[in-house]
């Protein structure tokens, strides 16, 4: 039906007569003149209509917003006086001559333009709605983009598409399965894939050498900013490479997209251990556009009377740290509770502080709650450590280790974007030598990534102290998001069984949930390796929104619901009895008994 879209109308195309189709995007009627701004996904174009055509005169004068419209006219050159900078088509109009109203449309449930003010559950619910509007459609636009160039990259490094089914068994990421009934086999489930992890490694049994796949995945988690309950990856898999290989063509292709599409230039990715990601900056993604890092202070803190430090100084558990913020003495009393809370979210029981108001009167010269608590000699060799400085604040953190990195790791992004210490640009890098296992609550190791990443020693050193394995896993962490990771596999049979035995999956176990992995590893193996991108959490970044539900076309709310389908739902009785189900409650019970 169209000649041309409405944003693509330029001054080249002065004086043709183009065909439009598209929305209302609004009305405004100036002294007998009808002007319309006609949206399709390419922009917008403001259409004339005057009373010389006297029957489409007429009819423009009824639309309204998102009416869809057919407009047939002539594209002039706009007068100086009226000239519109703001606006990408702003230099021509159209005189429209012909117009068809395709489709009425209702009130829309909010003005485009004033989305912000009817709060993201409405967006949601009228999703269809709220995609109109040029920054969604932008932001796909560019999704598309992204993996129509990450698909070109690979196809021309060898890579083959290979799909890898969604009802399948359980792959161990981490997260809680989704499952879905089985009517032909009563009492059973399949669970949706946290990933194509097992079938990808399975397909380099299979001699395909470089897979790749654009693959839906699905996690039953709980939710924040950059996860969702179904989520995009890029996944990738390769025989016959190691760690550099495989990390070598991964940073090429998140190269060659930021150049390609942003037109940027990413620097280099500096690699960085696990351990010294934590001890600098609390975290196994760093942002490293924030100058701002942990100092340890453990050595001085043994010697001290303060509890609060020395406890933790002493336990090989333990970690004492101070975060400088340079310029942060301007902060309040009421800012420094507010920081209290914010970490006792991570489980801290405290933030103690000490400003530096003049660095050279020693200890006068310095304000602080714990000053009393610690020698001089104590408090002049830290600020000498920390490099103090007139103007600053240094908050410290004591207890276990793993509260202090991440309560100081959170505080160093929230006082940076607080005190607009967050630099400019893009600051990629690679985290590596994870260690293979962490100790839960209780006490059991669990794997870092998964349990088919290999440890960088033998079956004999894991066995004798996995707790000092690392393994042959690496991230690639871009501004302080986990952009994606992987690692070398497993691909013998008794590694795999070593790794299982230190997770405590016994044999009967392991043959039940991985059987079918452990035999594959018998009949020839290769040695392979891969590793996956969140494809949401890559185009929020390369759009630059805070959240990942910006670039998903339907995504769902924090409580994984879809207010637009009211998904999940209800089944009837009949489709339950079919797959064997009875439900303890219905959902008007559960609600009842709340
Ligand atoms: P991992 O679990 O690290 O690795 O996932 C890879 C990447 O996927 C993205 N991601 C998510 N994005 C949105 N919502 C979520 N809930 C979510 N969970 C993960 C992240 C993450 O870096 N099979 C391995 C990969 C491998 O070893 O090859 C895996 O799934 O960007
Ligand atoms: P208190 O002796 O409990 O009044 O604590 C003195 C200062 O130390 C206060 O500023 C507390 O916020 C701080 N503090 C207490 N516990 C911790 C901790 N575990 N880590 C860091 N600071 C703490």
């Amino acid at each position: 039906m169209r000649s041309h879209y409405c944003g693509a109308l330029g001054t080249a195309n002065i004086d043709e007569t183009v065909t439009l189709c598209g929305w209302v995007d609004r009305r405004r009627d100036h002294g007998g003149v009808i002007f319309l701004d006609m949206r399709d996904r390419q922009g917008i174009v403001q259409v004339v209509f005057d009373p010389d055509t006297q029957e489409h005169f007429q009819l423009a004068d009824r639309v309204r917003s998102e009416y869809v419209l057919k407009v047939t006219g002539r594209v002039r050159a706009r007068s100086d006086a009226t000239i519109n900078p703001a606006m990408a088509t702003g230099q021509i109009e159209v005189l429209g001559k012909e117009l068809e109203i395709l489709n009425q449309a209702a009130t829309p449930p909010f003005q485009l333009d004033e989305y912000t003010a009817v709060g993201e559950e409405v967006r949601l619910q009228y999703r269809y709605m709220d995609l109109r509007r040029q920054e969604m459609q932008q932001r796909l636009i560019l999704r598309s983009r992204i993996t129509s160039a990450v698909r070109n990259f690979l196809d021309g490094e060898g890579f083959l598409d290979i799909e890898t089914p969604i009802l399948t068994r359980a792959t161990p990421e981490g997260a809680r399965d989704y499952l879905v009934p089985s009517r032909t086999h009563p009492g059973q489930f399949f669970a949706l894939p946290q990933s194509p992890q097992l079938f990808k490694q399975l397909l380099m049994v299979s001699g395909f050498d470089r897979y790749y796949q654009i693959a839906r995945c699905f996690r039953d988690e709980d939710l924040r900013a950059d996860r969702q309950p179904e989520f995009t990856q890029i996944d990738i898999e390769t025989s016959f490479l190691d760690e550099a290989g495989i990390m070598g063509i991964a940073e090429r292709m998140i190269r060659e997209l930021f150049k390609s599409v942003l037109g940027v230039d990413l620097p280099a990715m500096p690699h960085m251990a696990y351990a010294e990601a934590m001890e600098r900056y609390g975290s196994d993604k760093p942002d490293l556009r924030i100058p701002l890092e942990l100092v340890s202070i453990d050595d001085l803190m043994q010697q001290v009377d303060f509890k609060v430090f020395r406890g933790p100084a002493d336990d090989p558990q333990g970690r004492v740290a101070a975060l400088k913020v340079p310029g942060g003495a301007t902060i309040s009393r009421k800012e420094i509770d507010d920081y209290t809370s914010y970490v006792s979210i991570f489980g801290a029981r405290g933030l103690a502080w000490i400003k530096v108001n003049d660095i050279d009167a020693g200890v006068a010269g310095l304000q602080s709650p714990i000053l009393k608590f610690m020698p001089d000699e104590i408090v002049a060799r830290m600020m000498e450590r920390l490099e103090a400085s007139n103007g600053d604040i240094i908050f410290f953190g004591a207890d276990r280790a793993k509260v202090v990195n991440e309560a100081l790791g959170a505080l160093r992004i929230k006082v940076a974007e607080d005190q607009g210490l967050v630099g400019e640009g893009w600051a990629p890098l690679w985290v590596v030598d994870f260690p293979m296992f962490e100790q839960d609550s209780s006490g059991n190791w669990t794997p870092l990534h998964h349990p088919f990443t290999a440890p960088s020693g033998s079956v004999e050193e894991l066995a004798a102290n996995p707790g000092e394995a690392l393994s042959r896993a690496y991230d690639m962490v871009l501004n302080g998001c986990e952009l994606g990771g992987g690692s070398i596999r497993i691909f013998q049979r008794d590694m795999q069984e070593a790794v299982f035995r230190v997770l405590q999956i016994d044999e009967a176990e392991a043959e039940e949930k991985f059987g079918f992995l452990l035999k594959a590893l018998q009949y020839g193996a290769p040695p392979h390796g891969g590793l996956a991108f969140g494809l949401d959490r890559l185009v929020m970044l390369m759009t630059g929104t805070q959240s990942i539900r910006d670039v998903i076309a339907f995504p769902k709310t924090q409580t994984a619901h879809c207010v637009m389908t009211d998904a999940p739902g209800d089944v009837s009785a009949q489709q339950l009895r079919e797959l064997n189900i009875r439900l303890r409650q219905t959902r008007e019970e559960g609600a009842q008994g709340q």
